[in-house]
C-alpha cells in the first residue's frame, strides 16, 4: 500500500511564486535603473600602452573628475598617480583641472612636502625647500623644478599620463626624461 507524502499547501506554493515573481519583477526594474548609471560610471581601461593610469585616492578608489572639480578654484588635490606617486592636481579659475599634475617628491631628498595656500607655495618640511605653484624651485636647497605628469579628464575620471615633452616651465627637456 502506498505511503501518503505530506503534500505542500497549495497556497505556500502560491505564495512562492509569487515573492519569486516579486523578486524577479524587483530585480528586472532595478537592473534597468542602474544600467544607465553603471554604465555612466564604468570607467575607461585603468592602464594604457603610454603608461597612463586613472588617479585614485589613497584606499586605491578611482576619484571622480566631478568630485576634485567641486573644490573651489585654487585647491590642491592630491592623487595617487603614476606608481601610486602622489600627485597634486590643480583646479584652475575656469574650474576645469590644470593639464599638469605635480609630484609630490622633493627633488633635494625626496621628501613629500604640503600645499601652503597662504604663501601660494609648496614648501617642503626636510630642508626648507619652497616651490611656486608650477613647481619652480623658489629656494633650495632644491637644485630641480618639480616632475610633472599630464593630466586629462576622461568621461569623469582623471587620467595621468607620462610627461614627456618639453618642459614648459624651462623649454627644456624634462630633467626625468
Ligand atoms: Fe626637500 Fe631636502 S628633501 S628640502
Amino acid at each position: 500500500m502506498a505511503e501518503s507524502v505530506p503534500l505542500e499547501s497549495p497556497s505556500m506554493s502560491r505564495r512562492q511564486l509569487l515573492n519569486f515573481l516579486t523578486g524577479a519583477a524587483v530585480a528586472a526594474t532595478a537592473t534597468a535603473a542602474l544600467y544607465p548609471a553603471a554604465k555612466f560610471f564604468v570607467p575607461p581601461a585603468q592602464e594604457s600602452e603610454d603608461g597612463s593610469i586613472l588617479a585614485k585616492d589613497i584606499n586605491g578608489n578611482l576619484i571622480p573628475a566631478s568630485q576634485i572639480l567641486a573644490e573651489p578654484p585654487g585647491t590642491r588635490a592630491l592623487v595617487a598617480g603614476l606608481a601610486g606617486e602622489p600627485t597634486y592636481l590643480t583646479v584652475r579659475e575656469d574650474g576645469t583641472l590644470h593639464p599638469w599634475g605635480i609630484v609630490d617628491n622633493c627633488t633635494h631628498l625626496g621628501c613629500t612636502f604640503p600645499w601652503n595656500p597662504n604663501e601660494n607655495q609648496f614648501q617642503c618640511p626636510c630642508h626648507g625647500s619652497r616651490y611656486d605653484p608650477e613647481g619652480r624651485v623658489v629656494r633650495g636647497p632644491a637644485p630641480l623644478p618639480l616632475k610633472l605628469v599630464r593630466v586629462a579628464v576622461e568621461t569623469d575620471f582623471i587620467r595621468i599620463s607620462p610627461w614627456t615633452e618639453i618642459d614648459p616651465r624651462t623649454g627644456q627637456k624634462p630633467w626625468w626624461v
